[in-house]
């Protein structure tokens, strides 16, 4: 048996030399979050004159297209990485063809963030249909109301042309559609967008915390998207995606959502050639600043703590409705 080490001698080895001071534990700090790494969702409907504060998400707002350009603004004197505009169409329909007007919200948002902040902040729009369709589907849907994989794909291409034009650097494929990011390279290759990218939304799964994004764009789902977002329980199979959508040319791979699916962040790092993103989505904001709003955790604390353990888990990039709060707590 290993002799007693002598109280006086014992321990000899002493992490918490190292966390003693601020200056210590900054000097070795693993992780670190910057200002540069965060991508701000904006919502921006169309037809509005005031913008309106969402009530499942306080702080966040449905925009006009006006405010979202002084948005902008703030985004980039704050460093920010970039913004992800989410269109709110007057009009929806079965096959979302507010989607690819060339005139529909989120192509005027988009034109508009690129007029306002030149190349200062990445425009990443969202690629979907669920916004603009009355099903509130990611898809068209077959006569039976499943979602049709095949037929979406040529909306998604549609869509993706349409916000390159707009000025689109990179088009957040959240669609979850088999072959949706390879389908919607090729479209824009064949257009000559080749410097337009794909932000992949890889491994998506069907999270009951996107509860109040739904709110934020008013969404008019029925039923849920488990038949094309991935099962809570499964890990592997997010491997699989990641793989196919790089293999199709995604130039960063996201994981969607943040927190709950850490261990899915951490095997994309280990596996991606291409930068990973997580999204720290609607419900992650709204459960904290719903504790934070009742004093039961504290909000700045709590937006830092949560962020850095995205980025050590292996995420480079983070979306989240916090970007412009934690620039500020980071400065
Ligand atoms: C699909 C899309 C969704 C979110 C981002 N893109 C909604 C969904 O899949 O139901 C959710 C983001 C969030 O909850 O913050 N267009």
């Amino acid at each position: 048996m290993a002799a007693v080490p002598h109280s006086s001698e014992y321990p000899v080895i002493r992490p918490r030399r190292l966390r003693r001071t601020a200056a210590l534990r900054r000097l070795v700090a693993e992780t670190r979050v910057h200002p540069s790494d965060l991508v701000l969702p904006v919502f921006v409907k169309e037809g509005l004159h005031e913008p309106v504060e969402i009530a499942t998400m306080p702080g966040v707002y449905q925009h006009t297209v006006d405010s979202v350009r002084k948005l902008a603004v703030e985004a980039a004197r704050a460093g920010l990485g970039g913004l992800m505009p989410f269109g709110v169409p007057a009009v929806r329909d079965a096959v979302g063809s507010a989607a690819t007007d060339p005139d529909g919200i989120l192509n005027r948002t988009t034109r508009a963030i690129r007029e306002e902040i030149g190349d200062d902040l990445v425009v990443i729009p969202d690629l979907c249909l669920d916004e603009f369709t009355d099903h509130g589907h990611c898809g068209v849907l077959r006569a039976d109301g499943s979602v049709d994989n095949d037929a979406t794909l040529d909306r998604y291409a549609e869509m993706g042309l349409a916000l390159a034009e707009s000025g689109a650097d990179l088009l957040g494929a959240s669609g979850m559609m088999d072959g949706q990011v390879g389908f919607v390279r090729s479209a824009l290759d064949e257009a000559g967008h080749t410097d337009t990218g794909v932000l992949a939304y890889a491994a998506k799964y069907a999270s009951a915390f996107y509860g109040p994004f739904r709110e934020a764009v008013e969404s008019q789902l029925q039923g849920d998207r488990r038949t094309y977002q991935q099962d809570t329980a499964n890990a592997t199979e997010a491997l699989l995606e990641i793989d196919l959508d790089i293999e199709q040319g995604a130039d960063i791979v996201m994981v969607k959502p943040a927190l709950p699916y850490l261990d899915v962040v951490r095997a994309a790092a280990e596996r991606s050639p291409v930068p990973v993103a997580a999204y720290h989505i609607s419900g992650e904001y709204a459960q904290l600043v719903a504790a934070a709003e009742r004093g039961w955790i504290d909000r700045d604390a709590a937006i830092l703590e949560s962020l850095t353990s995205i980025k050590r888990a292996g995420a480079k990039i983070i979306a989240t409705y916090t970007a412009l709060e934690a620039a500020a707590l980071l400065r």
